[in-house]
């Protein structure tokens, strides 16, 4: 793809990535990705806001092929989907500068091998002027790496976000217009990547606010037009309070477990609580992950496999744990055939979570009158819990 013009000497340069499937070698992407990298060019200066995954380095070799010097590149953010094809960058220009915060500069030396002469090391608030155009700097830790700063460009009242309300989502638009499509590729994201630093991004969100922002151009995905549309939903994923939703991860084996599951569900929904059910076996964890951003309640459906979890509700608890959810809850169910400590056992792999356990309730074999009772009980306890909390309906 060329480069698209986005504003008066302003282009999206980058790669759309529309067969990735995998990120970090653990991260699902069904909808692929994209590594937005842009061209500011002042009246004095040109400055390269970040650049492309390496496996993209031709793509935005080809773009920069009009452009004759550049004197900054801004490296928001040290990982190597944003910053690997600085050292191409940096031989093509030799006369070019890495504009990052100090502890990005230790990234990107001990990553990419980066010489020392070769950065320009900005405070936090610092303007870098292009002439007509000028950048502020932005440190934002936290949103992905504790290195990572957002700038934002005057007069133009874009912000340059990197990762912060990016979204894996390959498409030919520029633009978010299709929003639906754009909020769910986004929530997905923010779950999977910035979910565990909802407090900085708390902090980040509200030193934004003094910003007349009119446009917000991330490093992955469509860029914003609307502000708000992303703001606002970052504001709702980052706030503390969850919601009437219980995300409910399971595996079965021989059916008993999923026969409990399908119990509690229709036990819950009739007490006016919504359920993301989740089956592990094969399943896209983004989907765990997205129902994580929200939920009040974890319930974890397992069979006791040698004594413990299955691996895969094992895997799922590991996951919850490191995303550190804003549950309250967590309860365990399933069935077991001669005994374990599947609950001590899942109870160890979660030591982040602030949740207080309901229940749990374990049956030998498939669930009897009394197991769905003691289901429906459970449902009802969680239900209550959920009315003390005044939480509010799942959108
Ligand atoms: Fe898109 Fe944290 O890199």
């Amino acid at each position: 793809m060329r480069r698209r013009k986005i504003a008066d000497r302003i282009h999206w340069l980058g790669a759309v990535d529309w067969d990735r499937r995998l990120f970090d070698a653990l991260i699902p992407l069904p909808d692929g990705t994209s590594y937005n990298a842009y061209l500011v060019e002042g009246s004095e200066r040109t400055a390269l806001l970040d650049t492309v995954d390496p496996s993209m380095e031709p793509v935005l070799l080809a773009q920069l092929e009009a452009t004759t010097r550049v004197d900054y590149v801004v490296a928001h953010h040290a990982e190597q989907d944003h910053s690997g094809a600085i050292p191409m960058v940096l031989g093509r220009y030799p006369e070019a500068k890495v504009v990052c915060t100090p502890k990005a500069k230790g990234m990107l030396v001990e990553h990419l091998g980066l010489a020392d002469d070769r950065f320009h090391v900005a405070e936090d608030g610092q303007e870098l002027s292009l002439g007509d155009k000028t950048l502020k700097l932005i440190h934002a830790p936290w949103v992905h790496w504790p290195e990572t700063m957002v700038s934002y460009l005057e007069p133009d009242g874009i912000l340059f976000s990197c990762d912060f309300f990016g979204s894996h989502l390959a498409t030919s638009e520029l633009y978010a217009t299709d929003e639906a499509r754009v909020y769910e590729a986004a929530k997905r994201y923010y779950a999977e990547i910035m979910m565990p630093f909802r407090k900085p991004i708390e902090r980040n969100l509200a030193r934004l606010g003094s910003l007349a922002i009119r446009t917000i151009a991330p490093s992955h995905g469509p860029i914003y037009g609307r502000p708000a549309f992303i703001l606002d939903a970052y504001r709702d994923w980052a706030s503390g309070e969850p919601k009437n939703l219980v995300a409910l991860p399971y595996v079965s084996m021989h059916g008993s477990t999923k026969k409990m599951v399908d119990a509690l569900v229709a036990a819950l929904v009739e007490r006016g609580v919504g359920v993301q059910q989740i089956d592990l076996a094969g399943a896209d964890l983004g989907k765990l992950a997205m129902a994580l951003v929200d939920a009040a309640t974890i319930v974890i459906g397992t069979p006791t496999v040698l004594g413990g979890p299955h691996p895969a509700a094992a895997y799922a608890a590991f996951l919850a744990n490191a995303v550190r959810p804003k549950a309250r809850f967590l309860s365990i169910v399933g069935s077991y055939g001669w005994g374990g400590k599947v609950v001590e056992a899942l109870g160890a792999l979660v030591p982040s979570l602030k949740v207080e356990l309901l229940g749990p309730v374990l049956t030998r074999g498939l669930p009897t009158e009394r197991d769905v009772a003691a289901l429906v009980e459970l449902a009802s306890l969680i239900a209550r819990r959920h009315e003390e909390l005044c939480l509010r309906p799942i959108s």
